[in-house]
């Protein structure tokens, strides 16, 4: 059970590995699940999600970019828009700061001619050359990451991008909203001023600004597609991404928690119960100190009949949250079922404890410690 307390955050870390080591842990939990595919989580909502996400970034353009261009696609994750926008462009570099991303790119596309994937550094285009590009797109990349790291990319791509290049990205403008620092997964939005400036210190002049047909149940917004053009050179530099770092700042957790708790029901609908279970684990790691995921994890272990890997994980979530009455009342069935009523009798003393206790909890709990402390038949 030692594994399940590892902690996911670490603190005194610069930024930049934060978001390589948030990125990789995504990826290899499930990459699809993380670039794209929210809703049901499969392969086929994976690949239409790129069909349709392909087709608004081609449409957008306009015809202004050409068959021969040279395109970089930034935050490129596994591929999913890299190769289809190989389909209509010249050469797509694919970039992006988690290499786990880059291997299963690689692993899946790496054969197809015209695309080539490479890992960088989080916060900038080091060792690709000045005004190369006709075109470079980022998809869900640039809200996520702090506003430094975004204002030190829009500077890259502008040097990496010929003169009169168009940027074409995804973004999200409203009224301001910026989580922690760190945060590696929530959603930033800024405010009309803000993204003006930020294109404007960077270089760019605003074309289409356009909505795209999806709103965040959190923020009530939609996204945007954003096409800049540059026109000219950026501004002096601003701060530095390392300033940012802040790695104890952990304000991401609960929205990660809370998506991992529902990829986890996704796969046990589909009956993906190890794959569920896997992400249950995943789910305890970046947040050890909430309930949910030791009870949804041992609800599989029951379902198996495993009720000693049950009550172990039971004991897990009254160790981490010894205010949660639902994981003690649990803890003390699986211990009744396993014979051990010492065992049950101390987890229903717990429950006795505790304030604020749910009335069905209170009244199963009754119902058990009579049914312990019944007297037995001889
Ligand atoms: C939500 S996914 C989107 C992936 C891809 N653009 C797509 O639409 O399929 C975000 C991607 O951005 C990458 N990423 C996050 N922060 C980054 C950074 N600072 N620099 C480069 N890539 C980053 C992640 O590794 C991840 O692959």
């Amino acid at each position: 059970m030692a594994r399940l307390v590892r902690l996911a955050y670490t603190a005194g870390m610069d930024i930049r590995e934060k978001m390589r080591r948030d990125w990789d842990r995504r990826a290899r939990i499930d990459p699809r699940y993380w670039v794209a595919a929210t809703q049901d989580a499969t392969v086929e909502s994976y690949e239409a999600s790129g069909d349709r996400d392909a087709a608004m970034l081609v449409a957008g353009l306009r015809g202004r970019v050409g068959p021969e261009a040279n395109v970089l696609d930034l935050g490129c994750g596994m591929g999913r828009l890299t190769v289809r926008a190989a389909e209509r462009f010249g050469h797509v570099d694919g970039v992006d700061i988690s290499p786990e991303m880059i291997e299963v790119a690689r692993r899946e596309h790496g054969a197809r001619p015209g695309v080539a994937f490479h890992v960088n550094s989080g916060a900038d285009l080091a060792g690709f050359p000045d005004a190369a590009y006709d075109l470079v797109f980022s998809y869900a990349v640039l809200s996520h990451v702090p506003p430094e790291v975004a204002r030190a990319y829009f500077r890259e791509v502008s040097r990496v991008l010929r003169p009169g290049g168009w940027f074409r990205y995804q973004f999200w403008v409203g009224r301001d909203q910026f989580s922690g620092s760190s945060d590696t997964i929530s959603i930033r939005v800024y405010s009309p001023e803000t993204f003006q400036q930020l294109n404007r210190d960077a270089g760019f002049s605003l074309h289409e600004i356009e909505e795209i047909d999806y709103e965040d149940p959190i923020l009530q917004l939609k996204p945007v597609w954003v096409n800049a053009q540059k026109v000219g050179d950026p501004v002096a530099a601003g701060e530095g991404p390392r300033e940012a770092a802040d790695a104890d700042d952990t304000s991401g957790r609960t929205l990660e928690y809370d998506l991992l708790l529902y990829l986890a029901i996704q796969h046990a609908e589909h009956g993906a119960t190890a794959e569920a279970e896997r992400v249950l684990e995943e789910a305890v790691g970046v947040d050890p100190k909430r309930p949910e995921a030791y009870i949804q994890w041992a609800a599989h272990r029951l379902d198996r009949d495993d009720v000693k890997g049950a009550r172990t994980l039971f004991q897990a979530a009254t160790e981490q949250v010894p205010t949660c009455a639902p994981a003690w009342l649990y803890q003390a069935q699986m211990c009744a079922l396993l014979d051990d009523v010492a065992g049950a009798n101390l987890a229903l003393k717990a429950v006795a404890a505790l304030a604020n206790v749910e009335p069905e909890v209170k009244r199963e709990a009754a119902a058990l410690r009579r049914r312990l402390n019944r007297p037995r038949r001889r």
